[in-house]
């Protein structure tokens, strides 16, 4: 063994309960508030109906693969005890002594997004308690639901809701994998599944909102997002923003899958329970994601509009469109109670996958005890959460979601994809693969992994900084009086990784003597 690495099963690590367990637990992760706003925007932005082909093919040749890659090197380094980026990167290339500092983007990332998911998440669970309340139910035009929101925010409520969300994702991992957050997700999933099921039902059932037009229906809605514009085949900026929601909506690149696959079993299967998880994700998200807030727009809005408020963002659409329809049909109440907890429930399954790196790596690379290091996590993130909450009108939000929620993610799927393949060498990585493997991939995903799916990273990476990439990091987009708390939150980030890094390096020096 090198210095500083660990035999393989030197302690004891926690472990899934169950097969479903871990599926289900990942794919609570993938589900999440992209898969019911963020596809149908992207959706109606690129294309409609075409955006599906760049879609399709960034999941076969960029989602699946990254997704088996961060099962099989989770499930590896959580052999040698290690179930975060830095130790299993090392697990992965024991000669180099630099590539753990790669790894840190897989705390780094994961911690960042948890920073300003929790808010956002936060608001959801505040909107599905007022979505009760006769204050909400009396607003009726969709200025009066922006001014609700913007006084949501300005109240006491909205920190309230934050500590009161802060403190449920800290008490799922406070129980642990098995009996905290795969508990919570074996019941969470299946009533995210059944409310968003239930949504599209009543969705798809709505009848024109204006009698003068009748063919604004639910189903010309689907036509509307699914008719092909083949023209915006050509666009590079389509097909990135393909790649782009990939990334997100399956959790890939971000650290998060990796150290669930950590508390695998050396014999538990990875590709199958891997194409499992995504392809419950992408049900959920084309299929019932994308019948719910486009064909409902439609229907009450018309194309034009619908159209337009899509283009003006998923957020708008999701606290005003939505809540509004609702608002016009019987028991709209019930149904702006569900929409808001669905979502609730799909943040909250991917924030404490989000948590989970972080504390992971206190315990595996510290032998700090869980409890312990679930404490010091729940001090530290909340402190860093808010920038979020306190600076959030000054772009703060933004500037942390491009470098935790975009950047990082296409950086750490290449180091990923450029270490399985080619370091640990592509043999080794597909026979790591299939060890106890349920199915075997097809040969043609040996070529894909080792050659497409890194080089289509290299490319996005390089085109995506290009485009608009350079002009984020320019600071080209930011209005003038942002700029000072925009750097402040960059010196935060780049402090923070700083420190991470020195953890890193401690850990190490510990181990060595
Ligand atoms: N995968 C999560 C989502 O889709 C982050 O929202």
């Amino acid at each position: 063994m090198k210095k500083g690495g660990k035999t393989p099963m030197q302690k004891k690590r926690e472990s899934w309960g169950s097969r479903l367990g871990v599926i289900l637990a990942v794919a609570g992760s993938a589900v999440g508030l992209g898969n019911f706003l963020r596809f149908p925007v992207q959706a109606v932005k690129n294309g409609g109906g075409v955006f599906m082909i760049p879609y399709i093919i960034s999941f076969l040749i960029l989602g699946l693969p990254l997704m088996w890659i961060e099962w099989t090197i989770g499930r590896f380094g959580g052999g040698f005890g290690h179930g975060t980026a830095p130790g299993v990167f090392h697990t992965m290339w024991q000669k180099n002594r630099f590539i753990k500092y790669f790894g840190v983007i897989g705390i780094f990332g994961p911690l960042v997004i948890f920073m300003y998911y929790t808010y956002i998440e936060s608001w959801l669970l505040g909107y599905t308690i007022f979505s009760l309340t006769p204050k909400y139910i009396s607003l009726s035009t969709a200025d009066q639901i922006r001014e609700f929101l913007s006084w949501y925010r300005e109240s006491g409520y909205s920190y309230l809701f934050f500590v009161i969300t802060f403190l449920l994702n800290i008490l799922v991992v406070y129980f642990g994998i098995k009996k905290g957050i795969e508990k919570f997700c074996n019941w969470a999933m299946p009533i995210l599944l059944g409310l968003a099921i239930f949504l599209v039902i009543r969705v798809l059932t709505l009848k024109s909102f204006d009698p003068q037009f009748p063919e604004n229906n639910p189903i010309k809605g689907l036509e509307f997002l699914w008719t092909p514009d083949f023209s915006k085949l050509l666009d590079p900026k389509v097909w990135l923003a393909a790649a782009g929601q990939i990334f997100f909506t399956l959790s890939v690149g971000i650290g998060v899958i990796l150290t669930y696959a950590s508390y695998l079993k050396k014999t538990d299967d990875v590709i199958l329970s891997g194409l499992t998880s995504s392809a419950t994700n992408e049900f959920v998200e084309v299929v019932l994601g994308g019948s719910i807030v486009i064909p409902a727009a439609f229907t009450f809005l018309g194309a034009q509009k619908a159209a337009e408020i899509a283009k003006y963002g998923a957020f708008d659409l999701g606290f005003v469109t939505m809540p509004l329809i609702f608002k016009q049909i019987p028991l709209g109440v019930i149904f702006s109670f569900c929409w808001f907890f669905l979502l609730f429930l799909a943040g909250i399954t991917s924030s404490v996958s989000l948590a989970q790196p972080a504390i992971a790596f206190l315990e595996d690379e510290f032998d700090i005890p869980k409890k312990d290091a679930v404490l010091i996590y729940g001090v530290l993130s909340f402190l860093l959460c808010q920038p979020s909450i306190f600076l959030l009108k000054y772009g703060v939000v933004d500037e942390l979601d491009f470098w935790g929620g975009t950047f990082c993610l296409v950086l750490f799927g290449c180091i990923e994809a450029i270490l399985f393949s080619w370091v640990f060498g592509i043999n080794k990585a597909w026979d790591e693969m299939h060890f106890g493997a349920q199915m075997r991939l097809p040969r043609i995903y040996k070529f894909i992994i080792k050659y497409i799916t890194p080089l289509v990273l290299i490319t996005i990476l390089v085109a995506y900084l290009a485009t608009e990439g350079i002009n984020v990091i320019l600071l080209k987009n930011v209005p003038k009086e942002n700029i000072p708390v925009v750097i402040f939150t960059r010196i935060y980030l780049l402090t923070l990784f700083v420190v991470l890094g020195v953890l890193v390096r401690e850990a190490w020096r510990k181990r060595a003597l």
